[in-house]
């Protein structure tokens, strides 16, 4: 009795893993947000959660949020600028916001040298009237 209800439990679970794994594999081809709706979520503002986790005044929910947004970054495709050079810059935000998340030790400054706004805007983002 108990031995059959556990096989059943174990495929069960490894028919949700299979789906999960799918679903996953779906989501990394498409971005969950725009790269205008990170640069709102973390960037924009004087109260933008970006410069707050930059002064050192990050929480465990301001990392959330970094390690949330900026993922999409990388699967977008920048209207301007060599896209080996975007992915690279994206990646470097995402892994300094999961070191962070993490606790690991110059997190901080792995971070504050990846957000340079004017070096990434200044390649990849298309002139309006001022930067
Ligand atoms: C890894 C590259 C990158 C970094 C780093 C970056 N940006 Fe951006 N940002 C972009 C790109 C590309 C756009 C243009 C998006 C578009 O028009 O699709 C943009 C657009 C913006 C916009 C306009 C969004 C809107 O409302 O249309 C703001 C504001 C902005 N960035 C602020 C910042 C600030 C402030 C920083 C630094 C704390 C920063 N960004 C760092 C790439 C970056």
């Amino acid at each position: 009795m108990h031995r059959k209800r556990t096989w059943t439990l174990a495929l069960a679970l490894g028919a949700g893993l299979f789906t999960l794994g799918s679903a996953h594999a779906a989501d990394s081809a498409k971005p969950k947000y725009t790269i205008e709706e990170v640069m709102k979520a973390l960037h924009k503002g004087d109260d933008a959660i970006g410069k707050k986790v930059g002064k050192g005044q990050g929480t465990k929910e301001d990392f959330a949020k970094l390690v949330e947004y900026y993922p999409s970054l990388a699967l977008n495709k920048p209207s301007k600028g060599d896209l080996a050079a975007w992915k690279e810059k994206c990646n470097a935000l995402t892994a300094s916001a999961k070191a962070l998340k993490a606790g690991e030790d110059g997190a901080l400054e792995k971070y504050r040298k990846a957000v340079n706004c004017k070096a990434c805007h200044s390649e990849h983002k298309e002139d309006k009237e001022h930067k």
